[in-house]
């Protein structure tokens, strides 16, 4: 069988054969016409099936029965890994489990009375705008820190004061600022608060708290000192820090800004109606992301929400 292309070229000569026709004696001419045609009739219906066979065996036939697989999908088949801040949260969570602390989730969307009111920012006071808060048109705030679900923590465990003497919550949560991004600083990033009320709750057992919450995580003994820091919702308050963990480089030099804590302001108690006078409260919130990045040596916070796969899939 001649190729399409020799077709082709077949049906080309075939238009000066039709040229011919001019030149043939008169009764010649209608006999040869109709062979020429005879055969461009032929060589179109060649043209034609040969077409439609290229057609059909393009089209490759989908076998439906066939099991999904590696082998017999069409499409290229890669195993999902977690991201690695959801490991690591999870990670985080179990900590604080296993030291007693309930885990409860933070929420996406906030408002102005979990962000500033509860947490005793007096109304128009300057440190509202130190939060860098994104507001939707609505007036909802996406929260700019987890101290946002201090109020529902208090509120939500206030009866565990009567049946157990204490709250004791954390909750590791998503959060968002309007920061220029560059390679330690993301608008959206990962916190973890924690809060703690009993009677007689004191600086030291936050210390303490905070300081077996870091040795477990990195696994090691560690070093830490605080500085004196602001918060409305804490008094005293203070800046946490530890030195850099030794299996991860440290020489014994080098601090690490990790958090902000302090004892619960009477206020914030009082908002969630907790008597002040009979129980005191330490809370402390912490980044996730700057935790995990010195745990694996990460130098840029933006690999977290680049959703890069070569990344991801290092976890
Ligand atoms: N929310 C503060 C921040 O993101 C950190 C913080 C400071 C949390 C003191 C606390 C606290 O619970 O008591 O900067």
């Amino acid at each position: 069988m001649s190729s399409l292309e020799e077709l082709k070229l077949e049906l080309k000569n075939l238009g000066q054969e039709y040229a011919k026709i001019k030149t043939l004696p008169e009764s010649e001419r209608k006999a040869f016409g109709e062979k020429l045609n005879a055969k461009k009739s032929s060589i179109l219906n060649a043209i034609r099936e040969q077409e439609e066979a290229a057609e059909s065996i393009n089209i490759e036939p989908i076998d439906l029965t066939a099991p999904f697989g590696e082998n017999t999908s069409p499409f290229k088949l890669t195993r999902g890994t977690k991201h690695p801040l959801s490991i690591e949260l999870d990670h985080v969570a179990e900590i604080y489990r296993q030291m007693g602390f309930s885990v409860i989730e933070d929420r996406q969307l906030d408002d102005e009375f979990h962000m500033f009111d509860s947490l005793n920012f007096p109304a128009g006071h300057p440190a509202r705008d130190g939060y860098d808060t994104f507001r939707t048109s609505e007036g909802f705030i996406p929260p700019a820190h987890t101290s946002t679900m201090q109020y529902r923590a208090l509120t939500r465990f206030r009866d565990h004061l009567d049946k157990y003497g204490q709250i004791a919550v954390v909750i590791p949560g998503r959060v968002f600022r309007n920061e220029d991004v560059d390679a330690t600083h993301e608008h959206t990033f990962y916190q973890c608060e924690g809060v703690f009320v009993s009677k007689d709750a004191t600086l030291g057992q936050l210390l303490a708290t905070w300081q077996k919450f870091f040795e477990t995580y990195y696994g090691q003994k560690l070093n830490i000192k605080t500085q004196p820091g602001f918060f409305p919702f804490t008094e005293p308050s203070l800046e946490f820090q530890i030195e850099k963990p030794k299996s991860l480089g440290g020489k014994g030099d080098g601090w690490l800004e990790m958090g902000g804590c302090g004892m619960i302001h009477p206020n914030v108690l009082k908002t969630a109606g907790i008597d002040p006078e009979a129980y005191k409260g330490f809370a402390w919130g912490g980044g996730i992301d700057r935790l995990v990045m010195l745990k694996y040596g990460i130098n840029d916070v933006r690999y977290f929400e680049s959703g890069k796969l070569e990344f991801l899939e290092e976890f």
